[in-house]
């Protein structure tokens, strides 16, 4: 059983490289669930429904969000009814959307839960606690769950990882936009990595084009971030999961450029 989880995709050229890429990924590892962070799909920032789609004709079959869900206004008129996509389940009470969902793919269910961390990111309700709760819930239905915890700090997602161990099949990190290189199976079986990495420009900074972060960072001075146009780079991880238990077997990460088309 093989879950495939791909990084945030960024912008028009992360979309193309999803194209170019994922049937190859689909032919090396035949996964059984496939799950793509979309936060920064739509010009960097939120997603639209047609990129949704777009992303389900493919072959997806759940997306997860972050901090920047809201970013397009079109999130608000269909977020209630898309029950394939997630956004960090501990934002406030009330808001649009869910914080987890239930995938099913050939009779076996995946739960898909979004968090999001609270280290340099807006105050939320606290994301442990709330990964209990839809934990216990989710349990209750399958024993493959999958967390993508949306954080910046690497400490504060090591936490959730710990946190959960033996209690889910995975925590993986998105946000950051850089993979690491610490994918492990955690004592008590959960697979972990704190951030699976990005999909799109390659020579931006986080895949934005690099003269308006430069600007900002030297004058302090408001500027405008377009998604660069370059060449893109790909990142994800192949999980796979124990058909007994649902705990983590194996993690490979995935890494590839547009130039060499390489795996690591
Ligand atoms: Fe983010």
């Amino acid at each position: 059983m093989k879950l495939l989880f791909i990084g945030d995709i960024v912008g028009s050229v992360g979309r193309k490289a999803l194209k170019t890429v994922l049937p190859r990924l689909k032919m090396k590892y035949n996964p059984h669930w496939i799950v793509v962070n979309g936060e920064n799909a739509a010009a960097g920032r939120g997603i639209t429904e047609t990129i949704t789609k777009e992303f389900f004709d493919m072959g997806v079959h759940g997306i997860t969000m972050g901090n920047h869900t809201w970013d397009q206004k079109d999130i608000f008129e269909f977020i209630d009814r898309e029950k394939r996509l997630v956004r960090p389940a501990n934002f406030p009470w009330g808001t649009p959307g869910q914080g987890m969902t239930f995938i099913k793919v050939k009779d076996k269910e995946l739960a898909i839960i979004n968090l999001q961390g609270r280290t340099f990111l807006p105050p939320l309700d606290c994301p442990f606690a709330k990964a209990d709760e839809l934990v216990e819930e989710a349990r209750k239905r399958t024993p493959y769950i999958f967390v993508d915890f949306h954080a910046e700090a690497t400490s504060e997602k090591l936490a959730m990882g710990w946190h959960l161990d033996g209690r889910v099949s995975a925590v993986v990190g998105t946000h950051t936009h850089v993979q690491t290189h610490d994918e492990r199976l955690l004592p008590q079986g959960t697979a972990y990595l704190t951030d699976v990495g990005m999909v799109g420009p390659m020579n931006g900074i986080l895949g934005m084009e690099r003269e308006a972060v430069l600007y900002k960072f030297q004058t302090q001075l408001p500027a405008r971030f377009v998604v660069d146009e370059g060449k893109w780079h790909f990142h994800a991880v192949c999980i796979e999961l124990n058909p007994d238990t649902g705990l983590g077997k194996k993690l490979q990460l995935i890494r590839m450029e547009e130039d060499d088309l390489l795996f690591e």
